[in-house]
């Protein structure tokens, strides 16, 4: 009898998840993130965990955490941390998955101190974070695949698929704002594929478990480059 109760489409597949937001210091106290809460993430997470992968997530502070107890998790907090996580890993994965909500600035100077409430105003001055996805895209060998997620209010389909191309993505999960039951903290999410091959795939409203399942018959779908 075996505990395993899956299939094993993925069976010894090495597969790298981002998840979560990051938090980017401002001082001892305080920090400049956002509102993902790493649902997306962890059930990508416990599915790949599920049909027999060796599962690595860079999992941001307050991201859920997936059920699988086989899933290899690094807690990280900046941007800059969860880019080291990748980046030491990268090399030896099959599949990475970029959930990540990462923030795209963060403060240019963390005060070593609590910042004082002094004048009337206040202005931080941010500097652009390392673009993990993008950095990772140019790295990314022939036998790897990329999945990229979007998240857009305006032009969704235009922009989606130019960080597809702009990201060396094989595969982009763009998410729908617009829609009822979809976006960050909810339970329930409906995505578009989008593939380097110029193909598209549509989800109805599905609990995030079953987006990540439609997410993981995508990656089966993108063409194997050996
Ligand atoms: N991403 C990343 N590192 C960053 C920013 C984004 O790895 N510093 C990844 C996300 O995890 C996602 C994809 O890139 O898979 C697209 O993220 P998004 O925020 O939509 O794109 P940006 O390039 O940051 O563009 P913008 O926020 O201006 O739309
Ligand atoms: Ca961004």
């Amino acid at each position: 009898i075996s505990h395993f109760s899956g299939n094993t489409d993925f069976y010894g597949k090495k597969i790298l998840i981002t998840s979560g937001p990051t938090q980017e210091a401002i001082d001892p106290v305080r920090f400049i993130s956002n509102h993902s809460s790493g649902k997306m993430g962890a059930a990508i997470a416990d599915a790949f965990a599920r049909s027999g992968a060796e599962v690595h997530l860079i999992l941001g502070t307050g991201a859920k955490k997936p059920k699988n107890k086989n899933i290899k998790i690094y807690p990280v907090k900046s941007a800059n941390d969860m880019f080291q996580a990748a980046n030491s890993i990268h090399k030896a994965m099959d599949i990475c998955v970029f959930a990540a909500a990462v923030a795209d600035y963060a403060p240019k100077d963390i005060a070593l101190e609590k910042i004082k409430k002094e004048g009337e105003g206040m202005t931080i001055e941010l500097v652009k974070n390392v673009d993990i996805a993008n950095c990772l895209g140019k790295a990314k060998q022939p036998h790897q695949i990329h999945v990229g997620f979007a998240l857009e209010t305006e032009n969704e389909i235009f922009h989606a698929k130019q960080k597809l191309e702009k990201k060396n993505f094989d595969l982009i999960v763009l998410n729908s704002m617009r829609q009822e039951g979809a976006g960050f903290q909810v339970d329930t999410n409906k995505v578009n594929l989008f593939f380097e091959d110029g193909s598209s795939l549509e989800s109805t409203v599905l609990p995030k478990e079953q987006i990540a399942q439609l997410i993981l018959e995508g990656v089966k779908k993108v063409p194997v480059k050996i």
